[in-house]
């Protein structure tokens, strides 16, 4: 079709795309609340063109073209091999449309480059946005970045960006969006504990439930760079793509470089919105587990690099006696691996620790009617290795320098062939041999200068095979479900959450640090892809002591696990385990199916969230008291999304009865230093959804560093 000068309209009834569509670059001229008219005159769009500017107002392109006026960053930085940079003008344009897509073929004579894009409004109301670029020239095209541009309205007044560091993932941080340039630049070769790639702008002070707010995400597990610019000339956007390094994309004649897909999702009732848009999305990919999640047992925290066969067969018994599905062999089981300063490369089997293999204990494990995982870092190598010995040169790093070592190890360049044959000749070999379901795919450093063997930049093609190597496992092994992990939550996108099962939230499982930690990652993800463990009283990352009732709280929303030396355990800790497990299976279906809620509450020290059944007939709902607030008593919690109509029963769930000692649940002391708790929490009330909502629940009395579980059943 060839291009007339009107919209292109894609709705689902919960978001409308419209695009402005001439001779040239389409416009987002609004992505957010639906539109009902599909017909729209294009003087509501026009702007004048005020004294002290250009001659012109500069279309708000999809692709900013600094050569139609604009000054967001350009869309297309390139330059020809003889120094001549590209300030593209597409003059020439096709386009389909379908209902809920369309795509658009782009090309600039002069420049000699074809880009194609295409917008689509996928299941579950989520906007996605792909570009490609091809060089149609004779010469060599160097490509610094192709960005797309997603406006955003003016009322978009404060910014939500979310990061952290090892051990403390995903913190959310406000900052008012005023006349300034926010960017989330990612550096470290993968997607990174440091930033999330996504940024949610809103209407000033949105919340969970209220306000309205654009979330942006790039799906992409390397470098990449998200820029908020509010533009002098009373427009605003997030700009998305990858960050390259220089002369990291060359593209001969005739070849093209994609841009990672950008994803945006609007609410008109707070970020609950956005995540949940983006939640169904993930939900209703093809990839997207939806078996039961086996209840995992990992060996790491329990035993770290001691392995014994003996030890580990009798953590299996006692885990297979509490009710665990998936036992998961951490890292420690491969050539030479005694620590963390050899082995990584090596990918058999240690026959000095295992000499018969890994079979006795997988058959044992199997016995007892469990899967077993096994624990892979295939992207590193340690120096002392045998593949190091043998192939140095198979290293991204340059060679002229001194290594750069992170966890004493390097990075291997799966850029290249022959080392992705190599990782998937071994790692499929043990797949083979091996009666294996499950692979935790680990990544323990970022990649400082990754530079190939032939000088290049080096991330987007380890990235690309990355994604490569885990796609040609997974047609290999079409069961074999694949956990994400990169020192906790370092990898964690809807890249490669496209081809993974489950992302290791954090190396922290300390319970308090989770709560906001898993916050942040909801944003994103429901909570069936999130790795939740039950660890040790003493958080081995943090030394802070717990008791059982809030570290089970804590993990219990999630894909549960349990990382603790079950063999220390008393007889009553482990029937209490066995509890939890049986109360989570209950649950699991609600939990992991059901929609995924975040309260706001007034006392930040205290944090809700929840999940409500799809058909509103039941609930769960978390919450976890920080610390001491400034008042002995605790304002109601308002629960939000249930059906306003129904009436519900509403009583606390008792995960862990305290060890002999403590308070029992009808003990007013249990939850906290109380003479006499609210009625309810001994017993039960009765309360409309309305009634929740409005009024809300008030919360038990409780000590600080204490969670509450609240189970919402309808009562007809
Ligand atoms: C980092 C991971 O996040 C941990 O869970 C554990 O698997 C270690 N690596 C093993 O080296």
């Amino acid at each position: 079709m060839s291009a007339p000068n009107s919209f292109v309209h894609l709705t689902d009834g919960t978001l409308s795309v419209v695009l402005r569509v001439g001779e040239g670059m389409p416009e987002v001229a609004h992505w957010g609340a639906p539109i009902a008219t599909v017909h729209l005159d294009p003087r509501l769009f026009e702007r004048g063109v005020p004294d002290g500017g250009l001659d012109l107002d500069p279309p708000h392109a999809l692709v900013m073209e600094p050569a139609a006026g604009g000054f967001a960053a350009p869309g297309v930085v390139a330059h020809r091999a003889d120094g001549r940079s590209i300030y593209p003008r597409f003059t020439s344009v096709d386009f389909d449309q379908t209902s809920a897509a369309a795509s658009f073929s782009l090309v600039d004579s002069h420049a000699a480059i074809r880009l194609t894009l295409s917008v689509g409004i996928t299941d579950g109301g989520v906007a996605t946005f792909d570009a490609t670029l091809t060089n149609t020239g004779t010469d060599d095209l160097t490509v610094e970045a192709l960005r797309l541009t997603l406006p955003v309205p003016e009322q978009a007044r404060e910014l939500l960006t979310v990061g952290g560091r090892w051990t403390n993932e995903f913190g959310q941080t406000r900052t008012p969006w005023v006349d300034t340039c926010l960017t989330v630049e990612n550096r470290r070769g993968k997607t990174g504990h440091e930033r999330l790639g996504a940024i949610f702008a809103g209407t000033s002070g949105f919340g969970e439930s209220h306000g309205e707010v654009w979330g942006v995400h790039i799906g992409w597990s390397g470098n990449f760079e998200l820029r908020a610019d509010a533009v002098s000339d009373a427009r605003r956007s997030i700009q998305v793509g990858e960050l390259l390094t220089a002369g990291e994309i060359s593209l001969a004649p005739g070849e093209s470089y994609s841009a990672p897909r950008a994803y945006a999702a609007w609410s008109g009732a707070g970020l609950n919105g956005v995540s949940q848009r983006f939640h169904r999305f993930l939900r209703a990919r093809p990839n997207h587990p939806t078996t039961p999640r086996p209840v995992i047992m990992n060996t790491w925290e329990a035993v770290y690099f001691d392995h014994h066969l003996d030890r580990l067969k009798e953590l299996a018994t006692r885990g297979a006696a509490i009710g665990i599905e998936r036992y998961v062999l951490d890292d420690g089981w491969f050539h030479a691996r005694r620590h963390d300063r050899a082995g990584l490369g090596d990918w058999w089997v240690d026959p000095k620790v295992w000499p018969d293999g890994l079979h006795p204990l997988i058959e044992h494990v199997r016995g007892l009617g469990m899967e077993f995982g096994l624990w892979v870092e295939p992207e590193m190598v340690n120096p002392d290795s045998d593949l190091y010995r043998a192939h140095p040169e198979w290293t991204l790093h340059d060679h002229a320098y001194p290594l750069v070592l992170a966890r004493n190890q390097l990075a291997l360049d799966l850029g290249r062939p022959e080392v992705r044959d190599y990782l998937f000749d071994h790692l499929d070999a043990l797949l083979r041999d091996h009666d294996i379901s499950y692979l935790k795919w680990d990544m323990n450093r970022d990649l400082a200068a990754p530079t190939t063997s032939t000088g290049r930049g080096g991330v987007h093609a380890q990235t690309l095979g990355v994604y490569e190597l885990i796609d040609r496992l997974r047609g290999a092994h079409p069961t074999v479900e694949i956990e994400s992990c990169a020192s906790g939550g370092g990898r964690f996108d809807f890249g490669i959450l496209e081809r993974t099962d489950r992302v290791w939230t954090s190396d922290s499982i300390d319970a308090l640090d989770r709560q906001v930690i898993q916050r942040g990652f909801s944003l994103l993800a429901p909570p069936e892809l999130m790795g939740c463990h039950i660890g040790a009283p003493v958080a081995h990352t943090t030394h802070r002591h717990l008791p059982l009732s809030m570290r089970a709280a804590s993990a219990f929303f999630g894909h549960l696990g349990v990382e603790w030396n079950l063999l220390s355990l008393t007889d009553e800790e482990l029937a209490a385990m066995a509890r939890i497990i049986v109360l989570h299976k209950e649950h699991r279906a609600l939990l992991h199916g059901g929609v995924a809620w975040r309260y706001d509450h007034p006392d930040p020290r205290l944090i809700a969230h929840g999940v409500v059944a799809t058909d509103g007939s039941s609930a769960l709902v978390s919450i976890t008291r920080l610390a001491s607030g400034p008042s002995l008593h605790t304002a109601p919690l308002r629960i939000w999304g249930l059906d306003p109509t129904r009436r519900y029963t509403v009583q606390l769930l008792d995960l862990a009865p305290p060890a002999n000692g403590g308070h029992r649940r009808t003990d007013s002391r249990h939850y906290g230093a109380a003479r006499r708790q609210p009625d309810w929490v001994t017993g039960r009330i009765s309360a409309t959804g309305e009634q929740l909502a409005v009024l809300g629940i008030v919360p038990p009395i409780m000590h600080a560093a204490s969670g509450a579980i609240i189970l919402i059943s309808a009562a007809d």
